[in-house]
């Protein structure tokens, strides 16, 4: 079954006919809000407050241990995020959508493994492509269908938040080969991956990142809730078409 993990501006899913809501427990503690199940455009999927229902749960502060467990738990088998980024490269602008194939992870101290504890084998996961392929392949169909034309592909960094970054941050990313910026990519990926999960991302560019563009002198919050509310409704069409394709 599809899950849907919804970021910044994507707290409900307007196209899940929401059949019941369940409260997960996990190993590692309690998801961000309980698991929305339902259908969309007639298939059985899931969604997941990344932020938690009222938006109160700050990137760094996640439990994303118990948020994929819990969706692997509930029957999930693939999962699609959608998280707002900042656009790194100067063509990324407000408004793109974007479907990265790569990730470099600059977050620190946060629990990003279930391989460990008491009685855990080492384990060592492969994550040269972080994301599924197969499933990005079917999100850039879905775009072309809904009509919402994305990039295909872009090298996602993964922020520790929640501030924004500096202008010299943003510079140094560009250099590591960053196109977009967001602070939640990390540990999620690598998660899914560990519990075996088809795992790929939506990134919706909300703003320039810090020093480019129109975010020059600085970034703006309003122009950003401004840019998540007007960007939502697209995501959310390429994902009803990802599940009537599917
Ligand atoms: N930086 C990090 N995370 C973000 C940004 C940004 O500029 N915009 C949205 N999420």
């Amino acid at each position: 079954m599809l899950a849907v993990i919804g970021g910044s501006g994507f707290a409900q899913f307007a196209g899940l006919e929401a059949i019941r809501r369940a409260d997960v427990a996990t190993p590692y503690g309690a998801p961000s809000a309980a698991l929305t199940f339902g259908t969309i455009r007639g298939r059985d999927a899931m969604f997941l407050a990344r932020h938690g229902d009222g938006h109160t749960i700050p990137p760094h502060e996640v439990n994303y241990r118990a948020n994929l467990w819990a969706l692997r738990e509930a029957g999930a088998d693939r999962v699609v995020a959608v998280a707002a980024v900042g656009g790194v490269r100067a063509d990324l602008g407000p408004g793109v959508l974007l479907v990265p194939h790569q990730i470099i992870d600059y977050t620190w101290g946060r629990r990003s493994t279930y391989f460990e504890g008491a009685g855990a084998t080492v384990t060592h996961v492969d994550f040269t492509h972080p994301y599924s392929e197969p499933l990005r392949q079917r999100i850039l169909a879905a775009g072309r269908d809904a009509g919402e034309p994305m990039v295909d592909g872009g090298v996602y960094a993964a922020t520790q938040g929640p501030r924004l970054e500096t202008a010299a941050e943003i510079d140094r990313l560009e250099r590591d080969g960053a196109d977009v910026v967001g602070m939640t990519g990390m540990p999620e990926a690598a998660l899914a991956r560990e519990l075996g999960l088809e795992y790929a991302a939506i990134a919706v560019v909300v703003n320039h990142a810090a020093g480019r563009g129109d975010s020059k002198g600085g970034v703006s919050m309003e122009r950003i809730e401004a840019m998540l509310q007007a960007t939502v409704a697209r995501a959310r069409r390429v994902i009803e078409a990802l599940t009537a394709a599917a």
